[in-house]
């Protein structure tokens, strides 16, 4: 394998498929014995060498397809001309510099230095380099096992301490984004801490059972809570601030009504009469017709969606049921066939009531958004990348329609996980998020099957590594059921 030429911040490296093999991903070294210098380069596109004279050779022996002609050449020319068409190079980005002393090798930050034509090529294991980085079960307090590196098939270790932060997780549908989201929130279990999922597709409270359908170590560390069944709050448990401002933003109901039924709220809350039931029965009795249609409209709607009761034997308290999993474990709140109305008055009650849990003090809580714009409002966003990061709220965000994803989200990204993508417009929305060039994001995430990918961030001391994401014992319902079956 040889330099052929530096472009920018990339390198064109030409080899012989036949003598050697080379892949997307992979990391090679190109060191220059005599300066003790080198550089640290990825490979993320191979193709074949396109050069004037090939394009002219096959052009040529295609069009003589129906002439016979006799070549008088030493057979070494032949397979040396054979050799040369066949030539492949491999597009690689070069990622950091090699300083060598003393036969001791440091990465350091690239400088601009590029070696010469000399330079020796040699592709690199890539424990060597998670290593260098200081990536590995070795170097953590709380590690997480992902997978393996997907050409050396390497141990990939994370830090459940990176995951502090924003994580998006994005690919095509079915190519593995909810198993990864389930790795990471089984490592993040293990090492004590709590999540909290909004499951859309109810698959993560299969992971209370083994894949033979007995109880898995998980069973008592994860509580699916079902809207209307044993997720329901009474409007003193919620408090007026967050049934308000869900009634006016999820529901829609205008500022002035809003101020009428504030007036009725407190006064029942005064009375210690304030009950779900007593608030819709005191607003009929003393409200304006003109207003009160739009008030009685948006109770019923909340009244459907059974999240709210007047009798406290029934009610949830969040605070609870997360004291119940203070040794590591997540709330899964099913919201599996729920009306849009439940979904949205679901998150919303639960965001704005976690929130006021961490204002007083609450411990950190990872939450596991699935495709959270069907359910996330631009405002909620705002909050939940801002003020309750602030406040201890992490945050894993998946998609398979990432242009959905805020700007203000992708921007305060600590960690990208990229599936296989193709859409160009998928791939420049993201690749803001992983903080290296676009074009790594762009052809490597082309080039992915399922279940491997592309990860980078605070998790890979912002290197970007390849990886095979690595299957559960446990149980993982989530692929979606097909009427007809292979057989
Ligand atoms: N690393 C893996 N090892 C074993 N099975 C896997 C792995 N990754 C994914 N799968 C399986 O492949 C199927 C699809 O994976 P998954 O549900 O995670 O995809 P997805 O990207 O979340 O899809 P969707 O966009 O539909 O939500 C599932 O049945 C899952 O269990
Ligand atoms: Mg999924």
């Amino acid at each position: 394998m040889q330099m052929f030429r530096k472009i920018g911040d990339e390198v064109v490296l030409v080899y012989n498929p036949r003598r050697e093999k080379v892949e997307v991903g992979e990391n090679i070294k190109i060191i220059d014995e005599k300066e003790g210098r080198g550089l640290l380069v990825q490979v993320i596109e191979q193709n074949l060498v396109d050069l004037t004279g090939i394009l002219e050779d096959i052009i040529r022996i295609e069009s003589m397809e129906r002439m016979s002609f006799e070549e008088h050449a030493p057979p070494e020319y032949g397979k040396y001309t054979f050799d040369v068409k066949n030539m492949k190079f491999a597009r690689a980005k070069i990622r950091k510099e090699l300083r060598v002393s003393d036969q001791v090798e440091e990465i350091v930050d690239w400088t601009g230095w590029v070696p010469d034509r000399s330079a020796k090529v040699e592709p690199i294991d890539d424990s060597w380099i998670l290593d260098k980085l200081k990536i590995g079960k070795k170097f953590y307090k709380y590690p997480i096992f992902l997978g393996n590196t997907a050409h050396n098939k390497k141990d990939l270790v994370i830090s459940a301490h990176n995951l502090q932060g924003i994580s998006i997780i994005v690919g095509k549908k079915g190519t593995g984004k909810s198993h990864l989201a389930k790795a990471l929130l089984l490592g993040l279990i293990d090492n004590g801490a709590m999540g909290l999922v909004f499951d859309i597709n109810d698959e993560y409270s299969a992971l209370r059972y083994n894949t033979d359908g007995t109880e898995s170590r998980y069973s008592d560390k994860i509580i699916t809570l079902e809207p209307g069944v044993n997720l329901r709050f009474t409007l003193q448990y919620i408090g007026s601030d967050v049934f308000f401002d869900v009634i006016q933003t999820a529901m829609g109901l205008p500022e002035a009504s809003a101020f009428e039924l504030r007036n009725i709220w407190e006064e029942l809350e005064k009375n210690g009469q304030l009950t779900f039931r007593n608030l819709r029965q005191q607003a009929k009795n003393t409200l304006d017709r003109r207003i009160l249609g739009a008030i009685i409209r948006r109770l019923d709607r909340m009244a459907q969606t059974k999240l709210f009761t007047d009798n406290p034997q029934e009610a949830t308290e969040l605070e609870k049921e997360f004291e119940k999993i203070r040794s590591g474990g997540a709330l899964v709140i099913n919201l599996k066939l729920k009306s849009k109305d439940t979904i949205d008055l679901v998150v919303q009650t639960v965001l704005s009531k976690l929130q006021e849990i961490l204002e007083k003090g609450g411990r950190p809580v990872f939450i596991f958004a699935e495709e959270a714009h069907f359910y996330l409002r631009e405002t909620d966003w705002a909050d939940a990348v801002t003020r309750m990061r602030h406040l201890g709220t992490y945050q894993i965000y998946m998609t398979n329609t990432p242009t959905e994803i805020r700007e203000l989200v992708i921007r305060q990204a600590d960690n990208l996980f990229l599936f296989h993508l193709t859409e160009e417009s998928d791939l420049t929305h993201v690749s803001p998020a992983a903080k290296i060039d676009p074009e790594t994001i762009i052809q490597v995430a082309k080039a992915l099957p399922s279940r491997r990918c592309l990860m980078v961030g605070e998790v890979t001391n912002h290197y970007p590594f390849i990886i095979d994401v690595k299957s559960l014992d446990v149980k993982v319902a989530g692929a979606t059921r097909k009427y007809f079956k292979v057989p």
